[in-house]
């Protein structure tokens, strides 16, 4: 018997080796110094497979639960046992073979586990891999099957890991929604049976989200446990979670095993995506800020991973497809009076497209709208002193367009079968990731666009889920490779061009939030959050997106009222109080503004400057649930605690109405604070108070007449 032990200050995982060599797993949750000797052998000696708690399980040989990968020998069968052959600890954190994943900036953040395991019979191989962060309570994990046996093997399913936990009274929180619905949190008990999560478009999507949560009862935002499981990757995903006739409960997640069959020639090998595993005794709120700190420190990359992020003007709701070199001067030229610092070209700058059912793949500019070309745009942006920004949307091609003349074969297509067309899915064919021409052309076309114009920052958008499944380049046994070899594909490009741009700040969009993952955050360090511009909506959605991902890397901009996807009517002040709740921009035509509300749009963009690095490299605490009540409050402390920013925004207004008290945390209780509240974004009335009476007693929020009220207090430590 031996234990295989991954423990720091912050959180223990164990997993043993029983007497006929399988992988058990033991513990997993709060730094306990032992687990009993009884506890162990108990589980060691487990001889019910279907009872026992596994590191990684197979069917077919007794455990009735879902199994984490699946094998087909060449003799037609599935059944696979795999034994422990050896491990080994080693002080760094190897990379993913083409696949992102955190990393270490210095190898004292972390260490690996490694541990191999064998199938005589067909001689593959499985090797787990665990890294334990230093000091925080973050286990990253994966799977890679090598083939080192003589046979062809088919994997079928290999997700990126097991936790098997010896109880069940647990909740699980999902993040689910549509487009412009994107990661509303859902909080339900796990019971008998399964909970199955997936997406099978190709993107990680709108409808749910590689990131689940499960929770023990009691646990709320500030205190309880909590378990965080995301998997870095933005293709077709599942997440499992299964409760058997025992009481066990069993999280997986990792690729989608739906349409998932790689062909494992002898010498070759398949790597999993890696699952993040983040644990928390002090409440959701923690795990959260844990999540937020990890991947701005440990996956977001490149020049701007520190820098603060550009505010920015977009040009896409306050003109569409029409605009001209003129009007987006104009519009720049108001951006720069407000102390905007980006002016970004949106959809419709190429080919001619004039609505969204034609050109893409044509990424030459349309002198139509910009008789004088990119560049002199470009320049005449940064004449102002702005920086320049563009949309693309490499991965697609348009039925009109000159590349699908000259190039029909590369569009995601099934052979034989004519295309179909799709106007709910934008009169648009996907192109086929897995082929390196295609690629190659990309690099090469949205480079040289990149030099042309300038450019400062890319919107790389990806518009709609994949359909007719089926590529040219894949030989007829390797079809059920696509998706996986799509999003190989895809993570080469994003690599190529971002490391041969590195000065150029790109932002990933897929209709808003559809690909918003950990995978995509590694190339691109901000993704736009949603196509819902609407600050009621955006509550939930911000709120669910921030469970797993940092301020700065989530888009937010202030739109026009009557908003453009509900219709609804809220004042510039909310608008903009619940953008500063990330990165923030706007999405509007500026030139429309009022005096009144380019004066307000002033002062809001000189006061999200003065609380920029606060938001978006603070620590974040969710103080009210928009999707649980009425009202959305949240609050940002700077990592020295010196300052902080608190938003309450309260939806329906009551009659005869209540008080509301809104309690802060991150305080320090004996710290004294003066506590301002903004009106009209400059310093209204303040007061000073103990962080203690803030946290337990807090502010008073407003009862004023009238719907969608917002409020903002800054507050500074003396
Ligand atoms: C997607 C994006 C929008 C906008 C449009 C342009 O929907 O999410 O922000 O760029 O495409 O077509």
């Amino acid at each position: 018997m031996q234990l295989l032990t991954l423990k720091n200050n912050k959180v223990r995982y164990d997993m043993g080796i029983n007497k006929t060599g399988h992988l058990i797993h033991l513990y997993y949750g709060d730094p306990i110094e032992e687990l009993p000797e009884e506890y162990i052998e108990s589980h060691m000696d487990e001889i019910n497979p279907d009872s026992q708690l596994h590191e990684m399980s197979a069917f077919g040989l007794g455990d009735y639960r879902s199994p984490s990968y699946q094998i087909r020998l060449d003799n037609g069968t599935v059944v696979t046992d795999f034994i422990y052959k050896s491990h080994r600890y080693i002080e760094e954190k190897p990379g993913l073979e083409g696949l992102p994943s955190l990393y270490l900036n210095d190898n004292s953040e972390g260490k690996t586990l490694e541990v191999e395991l064998e199938d005589s019979y067909s001689g593959v191989i499985m090797k787990l891999s665990y890294t334990l962060f230093t000091n925080i309570p973050v286990i990253a994990r994966h799977v890679k099957v090598v083939n080192k046996g003589s046979m062809k093997v088919h994997c079928e399913k290999l997700l990126s890991g097991i936790v098997d936990l010896p109880r069940a009274d647990y909740d699980v929180i999902q993040l689910s929604g549509g487009w412009s619905r994107e990661k509303k949190p859902y909080r339900r008990p796990i019971m008998p049976g399964k909970i199955h999560l997936d997406s099978k478009r190709g993107l990680s999507s709108h409808a749910q989200t590689p990131m689940l949560t499960l929770v023990e009862k009691h646990t709320t935002e500030t205190n309880g446990r909590a378990y965080g499981f995301n998997l870095v990757y933005s293709g077709n995903f599942v997440t499992e979670v299964e409760v058997d006739a025992f009481d066990r409960t069993r999280i997986m997640m990792g690729i989608n095993d739906f349409h998932f069959n790689w062909n494992l020639e002898p010498g070759s090998s398949l790597t999993s995506p890696e699952w993040v595993m983040v644990y928390s005794n002090e409440g959701i709120g923690q795990m959260s800020r844990t999540f937020h700190d990890l991947y701005r420190k440990n996956l977001l990359r490149g020049k701007f991973k520190e820098e603060l992020r550009p505010i920015l003007v977009n040009n896409w709701e306050a003109t569409y497809f029409n605009f001209n070199h003129d009007k987006i001067m104009a519009i720049a030229r108001e951006a720069k009076d407000m102390g905007i610092e980006m002016m970004v070209l949106d959809d419709g700058w190429f080919g001619h497209r004039d609505s969204d059912n034609s050109s893409l793949g044509d990424w030459f500019v349309d002198k139509r709208k910009l008789p004088d070309g990119i560049t002199k745009l470009a320049d005449d942006i940064h004449g102002l002193g702005l920086k320049f920004g563009l949309w693309f949307e490499p991965e697609m091609i348009s039925r009109d367009s000159e590349l699908y003349k000259k190039h029909p074969e590369w569009a995601i297509h099934v052979p034989h079968r004519e295309p179909g067309d799709h106007p709910f899915q934008r009169w648009q064919m996907v192109l086929d990731m897995t082929n390196t021409e295609v690629r190659d052309y990309l690099v090469r076309v949205v480079g040289d666009m990149l030099i042309e114009g300038k450019v400062d920052y890319v919107k790389w958008d990806m518009n709609r889920s994949q359909s007719d499944i089926g590529s040219q380049t894949l030989a007829p046994e390797a079809q059920g490779e696509f998706f996986h070899r799509y999003i190989l594909g895809l993570y080469d490009l994003l690599e190529r061009i971002t490391s041969q741009h590195p000065d150029v700040l790109f932002e990933s969009c897929a209709s808003g939030g559809g690909r918003f993952d950990p995978g995509m955050l590694y190339y691109m360090p901000q993704t736009w959050t949603s196509d819902d511009t609407d600050a009621i909506e955006r509550l939930t959605i911000q709120e669910g997106t921030s469970m797993a991902y940092p301020a700065i890397s989530m888009g937010a901009h202030v739109s026009c009222s009557p908003n453009h996807q509900v219709g609804r009517v809220t004042s510039l002040e909310v608008r903009g109080h619940v953008a500063m709740a990330g990165n923030y921009g706007y999405e509007v035509d500026l030139t429309k503004f009022t005096p009144e509300e380019k004066a307000l749009a002033i002062k809001q963009v000189s006061f999200y400057k003065s609380v920029r690095e606060l938001v978006q490299k603070g620590d974040q605490y969710r103080l009210l649930s928009y999707t649980a009540g009425g009202c959305g409050a949240w609050m940002y402390v700077s990592k020295d605690g010196s300052k902080a920013l608190v938003t309450h925004v309260r939806s329906l207004a009551k009659p005869y109405a209540p008080y509301g008290r809104l309690l802060l945390g991150g305080l320090e209780s004996d710290a004294m604070y003066e506590i301002t509240l903004m009106e009209n974004q400059e310093p209204g009335q303040s007061f000073k108070a103990f962080g203690e009476f803030l946290m337990v007693l807090g502010l008073e929020v407003t009862n004023k007449f009238g719907d969608f009220l917002s409020q903002q207090w800054t507050i500074t430590k003396l």
